[in-house]
């Protein structure tokens, strides 16, 4: 095909690139690097899951596609899930299951907005949104979350919104900024979407990674959110299965309808044995999340140990499972070139700050903690074994 006609297919996908992430990831097994990039667990799942799954693979039915919209049980489970944690009344009417967050967040852009439309998305960001926003041919308005320590600022998203902005993403706790935004700051956000009429996109894949006490609020649970938010959640992180593709969209029913008939057209329905497992994933007892949580503490203090120790700076994540850190101190001006010299001198690998901002991000990186304590002391001992100073 010739070059000409090559740049008349999709022009939608000109905006962006394939995930830096993943290619971090792909540049890690080259190297041999300790793979500090994609949040990626290296420890087993929860061997209740795995069970489930033997026992969910046993049924004949489960082979086969289930309803589009998931499995009545997961629903049902999800359901209970949201009363359980998040303080989201709701039913299985309410709930789609999809492939992953990943899935929740292209099906709700695409099923809310109109071409042209805007849609507001904080500053720095989740990889994925920019690339949601331009399948479906909209418009990212960025409002950058104030430094130091990525606070949201409702004055500035008021600022933000014009007659063509339909939709806000919040994304708590947040990639990569560790942030687990207050109450008040999202009673910020509910007060600017109920004075313009806007639905708010909440991705919290990470509701239950939390540090020091600070317990994530949903934005859903708001007074005046009920009917105006999706509620965006899975499987992956919280129970280590990020191969599994399972996520969920609990949101009022007109806007379920809309987000359903996007997630029949793009994947039917998320993986049947899969969704299956979940239910006894959300089954779990409290236990389990209070064992998380203490389990990602310790793998955070080793790892900000080691940035630290480094000479790296950054805000300590109040929750997920990521560190921006910042290298200006040592030297460094261009985060491509630090990222490439802690893969291929130091031996671990992490993403360029700038894959998260427009213009910033451009002395940082983000690292990780996903990851066997073995693993996080593995690069902890690398770090120290070498001075991370630009050189020149
Ligand atoms: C904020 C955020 N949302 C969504 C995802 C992807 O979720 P899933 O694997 O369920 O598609 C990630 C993965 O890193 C993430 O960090």
């Amino acid at each position: 095909m010739t070059a000409r006609r090559l740049r008349r297919l999709s022009r939608r996908t000109r905006p962006f690139q394939e995930s830096v992430i993943r290619e971090m990831t792909r540049l890690g097994a080259e190297v041999g690097g300790v793979n500090l990039a994609q949040g990626l667990p290296d420890f087993e799942p929860p061997p209740e899951l795995v069970e489930a799954l033997e026992r969910a693979l046993e049924s004949e039915e489960n082979h086969q596609y289930s309803y589009t919209w998931g499995a009545p049980e997961l629903r049902a489970a999800v359901a209970a899930k949201s009363a359980r944690f998040n303080n989201i009344r709701t039913s299985s009417d309410e709930v789609t299951i999809t492939c992953g967050v990943s899935e929740g967040v292209v099906a709700a852009v695409l099923a809310l907005t109109e071409p042209g439309d805007e849609v507001v998305v904080f500053e720095p960001w989740y990889e994925n949104y920019v690339p949601a926003c331009a399948l479906a041919g909209v418009v990212p308005r960025y409002v950058p979350l104030s430094e130091p320590g990525y606070r949201l600022d409702p004055d500035r998203l008021e600022r933000a919104v014009t007659p063509r902005t339909r939709l806000v993403i919040v994304n708590t706790p947040g990639n990569p900024s560790g942030r687990v935004f207050s109450r008040e700051e999202l009673e910020g956000v509910a007060r600017v979407c109920a004075r313009h009429g806007l639905v708010a996109v909440t991705d919290e894949i990470y509701e239950h990674m939390w540090y020091d006490g600070r317990r994530p609020v949903s934005l859903g649970s708001l007074p005046g959110m009920e009917d105006r938010t999706v509620t965006l959640s899975g499987l992956g992180k919280t129970y280590a299965v990020t191969g599994w593709r399972v996520g969920w969209a609990i949101a009022a029913a007109p806007l379920t309808a809309l987000v359903r008939k996007v997630h029949d057209y793009l994947t039917i329905c998320a993986p049947t044995p899969f969704q299956m497992a979940g239910v006894a994933a959300l089954a779990l007892p409290d236990a389990y999340y209070e064992r998380l949580r203490a389990t990602y503490a310790a793998r955070r203090t080793i790892l900000l140990e080691a940035l630290s120790g480094a000479g790296l700076l950054f805000a300590p994540p109040e929750g997920a499972y990521y560190v921006m850190a910042d290298a200006r101190e040592l030297g460094w001006k261009d985060d491509w070139d630090f990222v490439e010299f802690l893969a291929r001198k130091v031996g671990v690998v992490a993403v360029p700050g700038s894959s998260f901002y427009r213009r910033g991000g451009r002395t940082r990186a983000r690292f990780n903690f996903a990851k066997k304590e073995e693993t996080l002391r593995e690069a902890a001992r690398r770090l120290a074994g070498r001075s991370l100073r630009a050189k020149g």
